[in-house]
């Protein structure tokens, strides 16, 4: 029998990641309140589908902006996951309000409703794009965490979804040293591998595109990737281990789009793959030294990407050949 660990909260439960982390610390003993904005929306019929959900999981109706419905969730709750926090998947006609707003404020409202209920430790759901728009970084050297994105670089560049994840990070990161709360931040890089919720995500939607589509042109650009249940393992562990502190970067492999391409084709060769691809700049490769000090392992890219091809056959988004 798994034994019991107490009581979590897990904002944005229904998503990606969120699904991901969910079934884990289910399995581990956890009980669970996850936070999604429509509870009776068939898209968050998963969650109450996985092991253990019937008697350690509950749903709480919750959005960002809206302080009360988050410190309802977390009453009662010794830790939290703060995973929500918008993705776009195209264009952002008003970032402050679409991103910006959401990721900032809803990052503080759920940090003030921890300190309100005293919870022990708030993990908090970065990103690399927090990382990587530093233009001041030295080219030739290795970025770790001491690197973080230029928010003013970020904003001249109309690079939103990077500005909303760097200055809420910033803004957590801080607020656990002003108001005394443990907050630990983990930044993954892309996210791939198999989906739980039914609809798709926007990094599961990036590789989808690439399978089935065809895209024309891409960019060669040096990408870096982590599997779905390895990010969701990077949580737990920022989550459960005393000396665990700070920021830490969540990738596991890093290649360039035209590699990523032809390894795909190698494996499944009967899809349409980007026919051309641009030049990119030169980027410095990302470490997730820190992480792995941690005891944090990760799976291989194969699997990874043999398990996201069954996935998204099984779920009829691209044609079993
Ligand atoms: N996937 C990646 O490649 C990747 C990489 C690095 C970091 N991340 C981070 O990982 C986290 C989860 O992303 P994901 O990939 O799992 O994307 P996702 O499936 O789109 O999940 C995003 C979640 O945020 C919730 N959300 C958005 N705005 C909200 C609001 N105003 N109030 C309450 N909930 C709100 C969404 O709820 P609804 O279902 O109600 O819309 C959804 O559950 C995000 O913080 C993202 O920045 C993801």
């Amino acid at each position: 029998m798994a034994e019991e660990k107490g009581r979590v909260c897990v904002t944005g439960a229904g998503g990606y990641v969120g699904s991901w982390l969910v079934k884990l610390l289910l399995s581990k003993g956890y009980e669970v309140h996850g936070t999604v904005r429509d509870p009776g929306d068939e898209k968050n019929a998963h969650l109450r589908k996985l092991d253990k959900a019937s008697e350690n999981l509950k749903l709480f109706k919750a959005d960002l902006l809206d302080y009360s419905s988050l410190l309802a969730a977390i009453e009662g709750c010794i830790g939290v996951f703060h995973v929500a926090s918008p993705v776009p998947s195209g264009a952002v006609p008003n970032p402050e309000v679409e991103l910006i707003e959401p990721a900032i404020t809803g990052t503080l409202n759920v940090l003030k409703a921890c300190s309100e209920i005293r919870v022990k430790r708030v993990v908090v759901v970065s990103s690399v794009t927090a990382v990587l728009l530093n233009p001041s970084w030295p080219r030739d050297k290795v970025k770790d965490e001491a690197c973080w994105s230029d928010k003013e670089y970020c904003r001249a560049t109309k690079n939103w979804y990077h500005l909303s994840k760097t200055a809420a990070e910033s803004e957590a990161l801080e607020y656990g040293k002003k108001n005394m709360l443990d907050v630990v931040t983990v930044c993954p890089c892309f996210v791939f591998g198999p989906m739980l919720q039914s609809t798709t995500n926007t990094s599961s939607l990036f590789l989808i595109k690439i399978l089935r589509d065809g895209v024309d042109v891409l960019e060669n650009r040096l990408r870096h990737f982590v599997d779905v249940r390895d990010t969701a393992e990077a949580l737990l562990l920022a989550y459960e281990k005393p000396e665990a502190e700070g920021r830490y970067i969540c990738t596991s492999h890093n290649m360039r789009m035209k590699d990523l391409a032809e390894k795909l084709r190698s494996m499944y060769p009967n899809h349409n793959y980007p026919k051309n691809f641009t030049d990119a700049k030169e980027e410095q490769v990302l470490s997730s030294e820190k992480l792995q000090k941690l005891g944090w392992n990760y799976r291989s890219l194969e699997q990874t990407l043999i398990d996201s091809v069954q996935s998204y056959q099984d779920a009829g988004l691209i044609s079993k050949d």
